[in-house]
């Protein structure tokens, strides 16, 4: 029913808010760091209950949101882009997780040459590479990476600075069978139209649901790994014949991410 999936993980070991980059951040709000871990550990449990592999990445003390492994790269068909973040807080993460590549074996890891922050803008089915932009990736980064990938890239315009990323308006749940549940009103209305015409039958989600990061979520085809608290999206899942996974990453929130921004997934 499902394949085994590949991720790569960073513990929130050194995770802390000290600055603000997205509007979920506040660096005034404390973080209950032991709790960040034990949900991070609780994820990643759950992804090797599944029968996934999960790799751990080392975190770095100076970089504080190297928890969302996702921004790191983006690896398709064993291939691996590299990231390069738009705000200098970040920046070193993308040597760190380039470095972890080319020491697992993977020959082909690019150091890109225009801002993209990983599969935080970029999202995979069998047809398309979707790339969100706006806020982070450059649009140039666009092009890169379908002349690096060879696969084609479509171009979709975030609107609503809480949505800064793709991967929190936009949710693969079936690569093999393009399917995808994702939040309209973080698109441009030129985007929501091409969404409408490429995925007819996707599954829209609600505001609140969308305010709880639900579409940050891991799909394998069949469980999707989603914040608990966007308890909306779980009937819409089940008919579709998915079965949703609760998590609790409310301390992970607190940076503005959930279970996708910190899972990287490794396509082979
Ligand atoms: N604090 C991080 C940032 O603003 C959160 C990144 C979330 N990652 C994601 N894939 N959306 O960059």
């Amino acid at each position: 029913m499902y394949v085994p999936r590949h991720f790569l993980m960073c513990p929130p070991e050194h995770f802390r808010v000290t600055y603000s980059i997205n509007p979920w951040m506040d660096p005034g709000k404390p973080v209950d760091l032991p709790l960040a871990l034990t949900q991070w550990e609780d994820l990643r449990d759950r992804y090797r209950a599944l029968g996934h592999t999960v790799d751990v990445l080392d975190p770095d003390p100076g970089l504080p949101d190297m928890v969302y492994a996702a921004n790191g790269a983006t690896v398709v068909d064993g291939r691996v882009l590299g990231a390069r973040f738009a705000h200098p807080e970040r920046a070193d993460e993308a040597a760190a997780h380039r470095a972890w590549y080319r020491a697992h074996g993977y020959a082909d890891v690019r150091e890109p040459e225009h801002i993209n922050e990983g599969e935080g803008d970029f999202a995979v089915t069998a047809s398309w590479l979707l790339a969100g932009r706006g806020f982070r990736s450059s649009p140039l980064s666009h092009g890169e990476a379908q002349e690096y990938f060879g696969r084609p890239v479509l171009g979709l315009d975030l609107i609503d600075p809480r949505y800064y990323h793709l991967d929190t308006a936009l949710c693969v749940l079936d690569a093999a069978r393009d399917d995808v549940m994702y939040y309209p009103p973080a698109f441009s209305p030129g985007s929501q139209a091409v969404l409408r015409r490429l995925f007819p039958g996707a599954l829209i989600a609600e505001e609140p649901d969308a305010l709880a990061l639900g579409l940050n979520a891991v799909s394998d085809g069949h469980h999707v790994l989603l914040p608990q608290a966007a308890t909306g999206l779980f009937d819409p899942l089940r008919e579709r014949g998915y079965e949703p996974v609760p998590i609790d990453l409310t301390e992970l929130l607190k940076g503005g991410g959930s279970v996708k921004c910190v899972t990287a997934e490794l396509r082979s």
